[in-house]
């Protein structure tokens, strides 16, 4: 994607940042900027803020940040050629379409929506008629009904190797269209055969309505149960989750989070239609960033086998982050979802989901499944292992009512509970300031970025590139003067170094110095640790002085390295001296 800088720039001039964020988020003035509820995380007090004069968006509750364009990229979900089109149609901007690349680019996943429409629509057809009658059976013998199946797009892939690809050549589209939708495959001789064969076919569409991927079920013989398009230029297994589509429209205020795709048919069937389930693949940040746009409240339903227990121990942590409130909900006597319902129906269902277990008291159940009760001994150990957790929980009133309830389950007074959770806490707080102290005698540890790929070698002088770009990017002719007496290279930090190089050259065109201008063109990483350096600066007193203490230590660090290279080149050329010698 290499739309010209040129086109960025005078978009992100152009684009003011207040104003577009204020169709999303209700900003309210504080200082110099504005704040609001984050749209990416849930929140109660807002953390969120906006300057209009660095023209970027930071948010100190989850860390979220970037220009403009990253702020459509992320409310919007779309790509980033599809956020710059957004904005710039609301700039009355035409987006130059010189560029063959991104041109060509977007024609092509126009394309590949339209053929994985086609293609459903082929699965389908073919569900219904005669070849299909047996997946039909299989599907009706499962308990969907007919409206069930034809509301989620279910198909049939035909046995044969080709009908669909050929299919699809007839109706126009090309060997490299359907290879690149992960609908057929290459063989050797340069051909292609379907990807799904013999299968039962469930379409992924995505939050748009766009038909992205499919997965296909075998219904009986060899091959994995379950069979999944690879990731294409429109489908991201990490970013879409399926029957989204479905779920956002339900009024219910909450998901829940199957494991599989007749999970979430099933429960949509049974009435619960606002859930969804990840693909195939453990969940993700981003699939629980998408959920908390839609909902508060997560009510985690994964298989009852010791593997769904496990993923579902890491979708709350994950959920949490996102800011949601997580629920679990554990199937009595049932594999899955599915199973349970058709075991017991969906009025035993929703008692289930009435009264799911919160997240303390979840965890709790499986420190309690690892120990046997009738022993005096075991209810010894749970209620200590059980002491430790508890020492965790945020809330008093929760604490409280934990405490009471291990008690009497491990058959101790409540006030040797009590004492054993204090203990427990009071560990865990020795442990935490130990930490802490070994941190603090290791200060440059804490300065690393916390985005992984962005690493520090030297922090030291990490850290004062850091503030004084801060300084440099509110400050043009400060910028000026420090470009005429440091040069980027003399920057430790690669990435640093480029934010400088580009702000300088920003300063030499004439340009403003405008933080998200100088943005454009970072990794999403890059551009939301820049803004966490910015939004972290303090007012100075004395800019000027400060510049030049930073300065020195990155010149001085500079020198140390060369001196070292200089050391390693001199040793190199002795040793081998040495050695002829
Ligand atoms: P399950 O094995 O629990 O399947 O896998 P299920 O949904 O209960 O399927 P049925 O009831 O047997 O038809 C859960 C999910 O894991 C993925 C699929 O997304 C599936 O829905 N999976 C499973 C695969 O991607 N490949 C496999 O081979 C198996
Ligand atoms: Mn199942």
């Amino acid at each position: 994607m290499a739309l010209p800088q040129s086109f960025l720039d005078e978009l992100i001039y152009r684009c003011d940042i207040v104003e577009v964020i204020s169709k999303y988020v209700t900003l309210k003035r504080s200082g110099s900027g504005y704040v609001g509820l984050c749209p990416f995380h849930n929140e109660k007090t807002p953390s969120f803020s906006v300057s209009g004069d660095k023209q970027f968006f930071h948010c100190f509750g989850c860390g979220e940040g970037g220009n403009v364009i990253t702020f459509i990229m992320k409310e919007e979900n779309l790509p980033f050629p599809e956020a710059v089109k957004l904005l710039a149609d609301m700039y009355g901007m035409t987006v130059p379409e010189d560029d063959g690349g991104s041109d060509q680019a977007r024609r092509l996943r126009e394309r590949l929506y339209a053929l994985n429409k086609d293609a459903a629509r082929f699965y389908h057809s073919c569900l219904m008629e005669p070849e299909g009658r047996r997946a039909l059976e299989y599907l009706q013998g499962r308990g969907l009904s007919r409206r069930t199946i034809v509301s989620f797009g279910l198909g049939y892939a035909p046995a044969d190797w080709d009908r669909l690809s050929r299919a699809m050549l007839d109706k126009g589209y090309t060997k490299y269209e359907i290879e690149s939708a992960w609908l057929a495959r290459k063989n050797k001789s340069g051909g292609i055969y379907d990807a799904f064969r013999d299968r039962v076919m469930f379409p992924i569409i995505d939050i748009r309505g766009n038909v992205i991927a499919f997965g296909g079920r075998v219904m009986e013989g060899d091959g994995p149960k379950y069979l999944n398009s690879g990731d294409t230029p429109v489908f991201s297994k990490s970013r879409n989750l399926f029957a989204m589509n479905l779920a956002k429209k339900s009024k219910a205020g909450r998901l829940i989070l199957a494991e599989g795709y007749m999970d979430v048919i099933a429960l949509h069937q049974a009435g619960f239609d606002y859930a969804v389930a990840s693909l195939g693949t453990a969940l993700t940040a981003e699939q629980t960033r998408l959920m908390s746009r839609y909902a508060k409240e997560a009510i985690i339903c994964y298989d009852s086998d010791a593997a769904g227990q496990r993923a579902a121990q890491k979708a709350i942590d994950l959920l949490n982050r996102a800011g949601m409130e997580v629920k679990v909900l554990r199937i009595p006597d049932a594999k899955d979802p599915d199973e349970f319902i058709k075991k017991n129906g969906s009025e035993a269902f929703a008692l289930l989901l009435d009264k799911p277990q919160s997240d303390s008291e979840y965890r709790l159940a499986v420190i309690r499944s690892k120990y046997a009760l009738d022993q005096d001994a075991q209810k010894i150990e749970y209620s200590k292992e059980a002491a430790v957790y508890i020492s965790t929980v945020q809330s008093p009133v929760e604490r409280e009512i934990l405490t009471h309830r291990v008690a009497q389950e491990a058959g101790i007074s409540a006030a040797a509970m009590e004492a054993e959770v204090k203990r427990a806490f009071t560990a865990a707080l020795r442990r935490e300031r130990k930490k802490e102290e070994s941190e603090a005698l290791r200060p440059v540890r804490a300065v690393q970025p916390r985005e992984t790929g962005l690493r520090y070698d030297n922090p030291r002088s990490a850290l004062c590139e850091e503030k004084l770009l801060a300084l440099l990017l509110e400050d043009p002719e400060l910028l000026r003067r420090t470009g005429a007496v440091l040069a980027p290279e003399m920057f430790s930090s690669p990435f640093l170094a480029k934010i400088y190089q580009r702000a300088l050259e920003l300063e030499r065109g004439g340009h403003e110095i405008v933080p998200a201008a100088v943005m454009a063109g970072l990794e999403e990483a890059e551009a939301r640790h820049l803004t966490g350096i910015l939004s972290a600066k303090v007012a100075s007193a004395d800019a000027e002085k400060e510049a030049a203490d930073y300065i020195a230590v990155i010149r001085e660090e500079h020198a140390k390295k060369q001196t070292e290279g200089d050391d390693r080149l001199m040793d190199a050329l002795s040793r081998k001296r040495e050695r002829k010698g």
